[in-house]
């Protein structure tokens, strides 16, 4: 199995390309050109480090670069800094998962491409569907106002659960919803949720960057794990608070 990650120089995503290697998966990276990435990638077989800025990608370009692969994940978000979380593309992740979409539609493979998007449990799933209380929906106006790059995550998800949907015969997605990320050198246990179990505003919980790459690299390699939640935006809470 080849899997493209994108945002795989993120603190989630270098978990998530760590465990592919790990699982003996090969992994191909869209890398900017100055972007700092592990050393040790140089080195290995199973990676393929593509230097590029995916927004400035064209549909035929993106199409060749994952014309070999069966999966595709993204950790990308926009940088905690002024220019990242008010600066150009605030469509950054919508517009790379459109990209991928229409890539992916382009190459038109012989079988469904898995594609696993790295969301947030401050988004709903509107096909259960999900309600917020007064206060959360008060809190999320203000977020949605105030911070662009909320508005993106929803519109990515939405790009796959609305764009692609659930019967599409060459795109099979799964949205996973972490809650407040945390460092940790370790895998550690975790458990995984339809919905939020507590509000993602009020009663935060944690969730590991490092589960959240063990998930998702699970996800494109355990067909069981895959069949269990396609089509579907699992939350995922570390076990232990
Ligand atoms: N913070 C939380 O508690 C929390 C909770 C739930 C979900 N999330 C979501 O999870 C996402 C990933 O989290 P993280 O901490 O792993 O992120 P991160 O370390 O900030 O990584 C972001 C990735 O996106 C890339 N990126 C940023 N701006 C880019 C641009 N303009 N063009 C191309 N690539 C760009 C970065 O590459 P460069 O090195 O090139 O910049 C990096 O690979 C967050 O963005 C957020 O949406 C966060």
């Amino acid at each position: 199995m080849k899997t493209l990650v994108i945002g795989a120089n993120g603190a989630t995503g270098i978990h998530l390309v760590n465990q592919l290697i790990n699982m003996n998966q090969e992994v191909k990276v869209i890398i900017r050109m100055t972007s700092e990435y592990p050393k040790s990638w140089n080195n290995n077989l199973h990676v393929k480090i593509i230097k590029a800025n995916i927004y400035e990608l064209h549909v035929n370009q993106m199409a060749e670069y994952i014309k070999d692969c069966n999966a595709i994940a993204s950790c990308l978000g926009h940088n905690l800094s002024w220019k990242g979380i008010y600066g150009k593309p605030q469509k950054l992740v919508t517009n790379a998962v459109k990209l991928l979409s229409d890539a992916i539609v382009w190459n038109s493979p012989n079988r469904p491409v898995k594609f696993v998007l790295m969301n947030t449990s401050g988004n709903n799933n509107h096909d259960i569907p999900e309600t917020n209380n007064v206060g959360e929906k008060i809190v999320l106006g203000l977020i949605r106002l105030l911070l662009p790059p909320h508005s993106d995550n929803e519109q990515a998800a939405e790009q796959l659960r609305l764009r692609i949907g659930q019967n599409h015969h060459l795109i099979n997605w799964v949205v996973v919803r972490p809650d407040t990320l945390t460092n940790e050198k370790n895998v550690t246990p975790y458990t995984l949720h339809p919905s939020p179990t507590s509000s993602p505003i009020f009663a935060a919980q944690k969730t590991s960057r490092i589960n959240v790459g063990n998930f998702m690299a699970k996800l494109m390699t355990e067909d069981d794990l895959w069949n269990k939640w396609k089509g579907q935006m699992p939350v995922i809470y570390n076990s232990e608070q």
